[in-house]
C-alpha cells in the first residue's frame, strides 16, 4: 500500500529553533506520527531562521525555484536534512534571511516572511514531486499554506490534497500579512458568516479552508466558539463545529526524563524522588535563596505576556506575606512584566529570584527542584510546562483553563477538572 504521506508546515520547530510551546510540538509530533506505523510518511518542513541550529547536521540543497510577487520573481532556496529518520526541508529566500527573528518586532516583515514560506513550501512538494494526501499548517504563520491548497484544487498535483489546521494560538491571526497575500496571488475570500477583517487575514482564511480544525486541546476546541476566546470569529467556528476537534497536545517522554537529564544536579525518577532535594538546595545557593527546605518553592517557566497571568501572580505574591514560600521566575518578554520581577526580588531579596532571560538548561534545574508550579494562565490552549512539571515531580497550580483544565487532575479527587 502507497503510504500516507502528511507535509507537516509550521514556523519553528526544536532542535532546529524554538520560541515556545509551538516549536516543542512541531518538533515532537511528526515523530509521533511517524511512530503510527510505517504505512505513514511525515516530513516537516520550516522555515530557514537566522538563528537556525545546525551544527552536526548535513545539509543539501535540495532545489531552487522562484515565486511570484506582484509579478516579480522572488528566489527560493530548499535545504533538505534527515534528523533521526525524520525527512526535514528547511526554506530560505530574501524574506525568511531579511529578518533576523523567529517573530520579527515588525509584523510586517513577518507578513512577508510566512506568507512567502507558507507558499514555498507548497512549490517546493511540487518541484520535488511529492504529492502530499495532507498538508498540516500550524497557526497564521502557515495558514496562507492551507487557503492555497484549496484555490489549487483544479490543479492536478493539488486536487484532492487534504488540509488540516491547527489551532496553538487564536489570539494571534497575521493581520498585518493582509497586503503579502496579495501581493504573493491569495485576495480576501467571501465568507459571509465570517467578519469582513477575518476573510482578509491568514487566520480567517485558513479556518474558511481547512478540512479538519484541530485546537490543541479539547477544552480550547470548545473556548474558541465562545466570545471570551474567540476573538470575534466565535460565531464562525460554531457554525463549523462539525470539523473543529480537540486534541492535546502532548510532550516527547525521552527528551523530558528526570532520570536521565544532564541539566541536573541529581537525576531521580518517582521511586527516587527525594534525591529532589538536592536539585532544590543547589538552586536556592545558585540564586542566593535561603536555604529552607520546608518552605516550598515556587515556580514559573513562561513567556512574560497578558496570556500567561504573571501580573496575576506577581501581584498575588506580594499579598502573601504571612507564608514561607519562595519563587524563581524564569523567563522574558514584555518588558513592563521583566520590570514588575525584578522590583518583586529586589522587595523580597532571598525570597525571589528573577531570572530574566531564555535559558532551556535552567528551566530543567527549576523543574526538576522546584515544588510547585504557577500558571496562572488567562487563556490557555494547550500548555506544556505543566506537562514537564508533572513530569519532574513539580506540581503545577494552575487556572482551569483549555489544557490546564484537560490535563492537571484534581488532587482532592484525582480526576480530571474536566471529569468533575
Ligand atoms: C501556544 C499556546 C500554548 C500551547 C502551544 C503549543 O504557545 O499558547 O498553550 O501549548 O501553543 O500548542
Amino acid at each position: 500500500m502507497k503510504p500516507l504521506r502528511i507535509l507537516f508546515v509550521a514556523s519553528e520547530a526544536d532542535p532546529f529553533v524554538k520560541v515556545g510551546g509551538l516549536g516543542d510540538v512541531a518538533g515532537s509530533l511528526p515523530y509521533a506520527l511517524q511512530a503510527l506505523g510505517a504505512d505513514l510518511d511525515v516530513r516537516l518542513v520550516i522555515p530557514f531562521h537566522a538563528s537556525t541550529r545546525t551544527e552536526g547536521l548535513t545539509l543539501v540543497r535540495e532545489t531552487v525555484f522562484t515565486l511570484l510577487r506582484d509579478g516579480r520573481e522572488v528566489p527560493a532556496q530548499v535545504f533538505y536534512t534527515d534528523v533521526k529518520g525524520l525527512p526535514v526541508y528547511l526554506i530560505s529566500g530574501a524574506p525568511v534571511t531579511g529578518s533576523l527573528k523567529v517573530y520579527d518586532p515588525n509584523p510586517l516583515a513577518d507578513g512577508e516572511k510566512y506568507t512567502f514560506f507558507s507558499l514555498a513550501a507548497l512549490e517546493m512538494a511540487r518541484r520535488l514531486d511529492w504529492r502530499p494526501d495532507i498538508v498540516h499548517a500550524n497557526d497564521w504563520h502557515t495558514a496562507a499554506a492551507i487557503y492555497q491548497v484549496r484555490r489549487m484544487q483544479h490543479d492536478p498535483f493539488w486536487k484532492g490534497v487534504k488540509t488540516v489546521f491547527s489551532v496553538h494560538n487564536l489570539g494571534y491571526m497575521g493581520p498585518e500579512a493582509e497586503n503579502a497575500l496579495v501581493s504573493y496571488g491569495l485576495p480576501p475570500i467571501h465568507e459571509p458568516l465570517l467578519p469582513e477583517w477575518a476573510c482578509r487575514q491568514p487566520m480567517g482564511q485558513a479556518l474558511w479552508a481547512a478540512d479538519e480544525i484541530v485546537a490543541v486541546s479539547p477544552s480550547y476546541a470548545e473556548e474558541i466558539q465562545t466570545p471570551e476566546y474567540g476573538y470575534g470569529l466565535e460565531k464562525y467556528l460554531q457554525a463549523q463545529r462539525a470539523k473543529v476537534t480537540g486534541i492535546v497536545n502532548g510532550i516527547d517522554y525521552s527528551l523530558w526524563d528526570p532520570a536521565r537529564d544532564k541539566a541536573l544536579e541529581a537525576t531521580f525518577d518517582s521511586t527516587s524522588l527525594a534525591e529532589r532535594a538536592k536539585n532544590k538546595a543547589n538552586l536556592q545557593a545558585q540564586f542566593a535563596l535561603t536555604e529552607m527546605p520546608e518552605a516550598p518553592l515556587l515556580a514559573m517557566i513562561t513567556r512574560f505576556d497578558f496570556q500567561k497571568g504573571v501580573d496575576i501572580a506577581l501581584n498575588s505574591l506580594r499579598m502573601v506575606t504571612d507564608l514561607s514560600w519562595q519563587l524563581i521566575l524564569l523567563g522574558t518578554g514584555n518588558a513592563a512584566l521583566e520590570d514588575a520581577a525584578r522590583k518583586l526580588e529586589a522587595d523580597f531579596p532571598h525570597r525571589i529570584a528573577s531570572v530574566i532571560r531564555f535559558d532551556a538548561r535552567l528551566s530543567r534545574q527549576i523543574y526538576g527542584s522546584s515544588d510547585i508550579l504557577l500558571m496562572p494562565s488567562r487563556y490557555e490552549p494547550c500548555g506544556l510546562a505543566q506537562m514537564i512539571a508533572m513530569r519532574y515531580g513539580s506540581v503545577p497550580l494552575a487556572r482551569a483553563t483549555g489544557g490546564l483544565r484537560d490535563t492537571i487532575a484534581d488532587s482532592r479527587t484525582g480526576v480530571l477538572v474536566t471529569d468533575a
